[in-house]
């Protein structure tokens, strides 16, 4: 089953809640919340999506997918993890070393949620097969991070049908979430190539009909 996420990053101030109650009526599956240091990517959204993160919590029932492009990784789980997330996802280009990658994974399940580890588009995806085994998604990076509205990087096709590949042989049952130039155009490519979580933004945020575009986004 394909389920979609929606990034609110590129979602204009002052339409939030209109927005976030749209979304759960449109079924959504889940919010995907960008949190940005200002130090692992160059933007910094930090403040402005604990409040939207804690917003949405209040206003909806809608799952939480927080994807977090920070360096400082423990801290934003101590933050984030209020929010009671669906899904916390950190960057394995963040971590010193193997311990710290377990310590994140173990931190991330104590706060009851899901684990993804996530890869930019230069990481070779072998660099988390060893993790494999312990989390339960891996986030495919379809565009460097940093900002929302760019195009997908062909080549990463090809990476996501890799890592596919190599669970199914390997019989490990994670999700492979794609994030980045999400859109009926390049949707149906990432979703034959082994994806079943698809990352929205743009893609949704400026459709006319949210419901029409999660819908046509999954089939
Ligand atoms: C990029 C973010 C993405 C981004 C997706 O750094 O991780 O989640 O907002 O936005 P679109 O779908 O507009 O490419
Ligand atoms: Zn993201």
């Amino acid at each position: 089953m394909v389920e979609v996420s929606t990034s609110i990053l590129s979602l204009k101030q002052g339409e939030e809640a209109e927005t976030f109650l749209n979304l759960e009526i449109a079924k959504t599956d889940y919010i995907h919340i960008d949190v940005m240091d200002g130090k692992f990517v160059q933007k910094d959204t930090y403040n402005k999506m604990r409040e939207n993160a804690e917003y949405i919590r209040r206003l909806t029932n809608l799952p939480l997918d927080i994807h977090l492009m920070v360096e400082d990784i423990e801290t934003a789980i101590n933050v984030f993890e209020v929010v009671e997330p669906n899904i916390i996802t950190f960057h394995i280009e963040a971590c010193k070393n193997e311990e710290e990658v377990m310590k994140n994974i173990n931190r991330i399940k104590q706060a009851h949620a899901r684990v993804g580890i996530s890869v930019k588009p230069n990481t070779p995806v072998e660099e988390i097969y060893r993790y494999l085994p312990y989390i339960h998604m891996v986030l495919i990076m379809t565009v460097e991070p940093g900002k929302g509205g760019q195009t997908l990087i062909t080549d990463m096709i090809q990476k996501i049908e890799k890592i596919k590949k190599h669970i199914d042989e390997e019989k490990i049952e994670v999700d492979i979430e794609v994030d980045g130039g999400i859109n009926l155009v390049t949707a149906p490519k990432v979703k034959e190539a082994g994806a079943n979580i698809l990352v929205a933004g743009v893609a949704i945020l400026e459709a006319v009909d949210y419901k029409v575009i999660i819908e046509d986004l999954k089939e």
